[in-house]
């Protein structure tokens, strides 16, 4: 039977969470998305005009499908979260059911059960700014967006996710190590997201056999890291001082999402698995 996938924080085909969703339709899996409220309308739109038809190619030729995509704001977990400016903008007023809860009742109703969730999202207001000059506003919202919002996912879809399922979350080595450049509460959001790994890969693990990971990936020119500012400085970086030298390819991390959530990763949970050319393994530049 084959396996039915949630990935939360697809918007474009530039993404990680694009490169999974195809690694995994690739292994047979059936796709769900979840949509921010305010990119869905150009999402859709450019879904149906055919404008991903390109990116949608797999290997044997045919079309990743997507079975279905649903709105969602990952900062709110159900509608009394959200505020009455929320509510009345009308990028977010034209849809419905897009907080994590019903999110996670509206694919129960319609599919029943989940086997994968990915969690390929990141937000920070201040990112731009050093820690020293961020907002207390603004880091906790890089912690809601970034990191709570990833339990949020995994609480609520746990009931409906089938014994043994996998669970992912992409990271990024500022958790660990100074890069200049990633502030706004970004680096911290990444360490909660990477110790929030190992805690819910105890939960999750000792109530349904699923096993929970992080992939920390290396510098890709999505639309999120564009808006960050700094990233062809650090494709850049890679390339010269990374083990290996060529361009990381957000395949490579799709490819490590989808033996991630198969019977062959079976016995990996609570782990920060590096997908950058080896970068994380050098101790100065070159
Ligand atoms: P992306 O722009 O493709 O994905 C980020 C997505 O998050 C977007 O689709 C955006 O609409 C969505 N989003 C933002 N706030 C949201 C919210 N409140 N609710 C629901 N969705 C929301 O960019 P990318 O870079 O592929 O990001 C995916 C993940 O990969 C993030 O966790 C990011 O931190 C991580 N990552 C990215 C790296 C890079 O160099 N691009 C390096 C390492 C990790």
């Amino acid at each position: 039977k084959g396996k039915r996938a949630f990935i939360a924080g697809v918007a474009d085909d530039n993404g990680y969470g694009w490169a999974i969703a195809k690694s995994l339709a690739a292994a047979g899996a059936e796709i769900l998305l979840g949509t921010w409220v305010p990119a869905l309308n150009i999402f859709e739109s450019s879904l149906r005009r055919g404008k991903f038809d390109e990116s949608r190619k797999l290997k044997d030729g045919s079309l990743m499908e997507i079975a279905k995509v649903y709105p969602l704001d990952a900062v709110y977990d159900n509608p009394e979260d959200v505020p009455e400016d929320v509510k009345a903008n009308k990028r977010y007023a034209g849809a419905s059911n897009w907080t994590v809860q019903e999110v996670a009742e509206c694919v129960k109703k319609d599919f029943g059960n989940i086997d994968i969730l990915v969690h390929s999202l990141a937000n920070g207001p201040e990112v731009s700014k050093p820690l020293t000059e961020t907002s207390r506003k603004g880091y906790l919202a890089a912690l809601s967006a970034s990191s709570y919002s990833y339990i949020s996912l995994l609480k609520h879809f746990l009931p409906i996710m089938n014994r043994d399922g996998s669970a992912i979350s992409l990271t990024y080595i500022a958790s660990e190590r100074i890069i200049p450049g990633y502030g706004g509460g970004m680096s911290s959001a990444k360490a909660a997201l990477e110790s929030d790994t190992r805690v819910l890969a105890f939960e999750a693990g000792r109530k349904k056999r699923i096993r929970v990971n992080t992939i920390s990936a290396g510098p890709l020119g999505s639309r999120a890291a564009k808006a960050i500012g700094f990233i062809d400085m650090m494709i850049d970086y890679s390339f010269t001082n990374a083990p290996l030298q060529k361009e990381l390819h957000a395949e490579e991390v799709g490819n490590t999402a989808a033996f991630l959530s198969s019977h062959l990763a079976s016995g990996i949970t609570g782990s920060v698995i590096y997908v950058d050319n080896g970068l994380n393994a050098m101790g100065v530049g070159v």
